[in-house]
């Protein structure tokens, strides 16, 4: 796969003071257990450091233009401090993430049955396809990455749609913003059962995506399509399978924390190569979202 050069515009390091005023925040919750209120006044103390407040800006603002940012130097291992960082992003979110507010990806967590839990391939995707509102914010805080591979790709929903147009026509990506394809749905709020919800649809200038290829294969052959969306869906799966220039890879080293717009960009991961690799995910709701709240 061939990739954009974009992840160094997308990179910011926190400063050792950064670091300090992070641990500065946390420890306002000291022996508290990470629920509500102490979520709350985590994001509500950071929210009153200039700088972090600033760093969290910048974020947002990557994630708008490449639909990620990658931070360096971020104390992956300090539950209160990540809670803290991420709520000048989002709203931490533990539904969806396993009930927790930190999921363990590793190849020996025994808890995932999903195949990030593996050491395979995880090709390109959204997270959260089974909520009704699928989390706006993901994020991976690497503890320690596999000696090679585990590498993380990302590509761009409107890069997406633009090869989409380029390949089926204007008709075929049309066809994708239908609320035809059929996803799992496993909501707290909504309940369980069936959703057919749009794929890829345009807002102003901006595209908004909900993907999951063996999810949409297992059940578009259980809920028919018509010729038109079945056609719709094997271009878009083919720009997915060949994304070309739109991608970009990422390694994640150690403290290396990359947040993941999860409605405006897709991500995948590289089959893992040998070595321990353990990653904290994270998902929340963007605090300024409501206009993306369409699929
Ligand atoms: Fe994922």
């Amino acid at each position: 796969m061939s990739t954009r050069e974009g992840s160094i515009l997308s990179e910011i390091c926190l400063s050792e003071a950064d670091r300090r005023e992070l641990a500065e925040v946390a420890s306002v919750v000291v022996g508290w257990s990470l629920d509500g209120p102490s979520i709350e006044a985590l994001r509500e103390r950071a929210g009153q450091s200039e700088s972090l407040r600033s760093i969290g800006l910048d974020v947002r603002r990557r994630m708008r233009e490449d639909g990620f940012a990658l931070v360096k130097n971020v104390p992956c291992s300090e539950d209160a401090e990540l809670v803290a960082f991420l709520g000048l992003i989002a709203i931490p979110s533990a539904p969806g993430n396993g009930d927790t507010l930190f999921f363990d990806i590793s190849p020996s967590s025994s808890r995932s049955d999903d195949v990030s839990g593996t050491s395979a391939e995880f090709p390109l995707h959204t997270d959260s396809t089974f909520f009704s509102v699928p989390h706006d914010v993901l994020a991976l805080a690497c503890v320690r990455n596999s000696d090679s591979g585990g590498e993380s790709i990302i590509v761009r929903a409107a890069d997406v749609a633009d090869r989409v147009r380029a390949i089926g026509g204007a008709d075929a990506l049309a066809a994708l913003g239908d609320q035809v394809y059929p996803f799992y749905l496993r909501d707290p709020l909504f309940g369980h059962g069936i959703q057919l919800v749009p794929i890829l649809v345009a807002d102003g200038d901006e595209w908004c995506i909900r993907y999951r290829g063996d999810i949409l294969a297992k059940l578009t052959e259980r809920f028919e399509l018509d010729e038109v969306h079945r056609h719709a869906l094997s271009v878009l799966n083919q720009v997915v399978a060949e994304p070309e220039s739109g991608a970009v890879q990422v390694r994640l080293e150690t403290d290396d924390l990359i947040i993941v717009d999860n409605r405006r960009a897709l991500h995948a991961r590289t089959a893992l190569g040998p070595g321990e690799r353990r990653l904290r995910r994270m998902k929340g709701y963007s605090l300024d979202n409501s206009a993306w709240r369409i699929i």
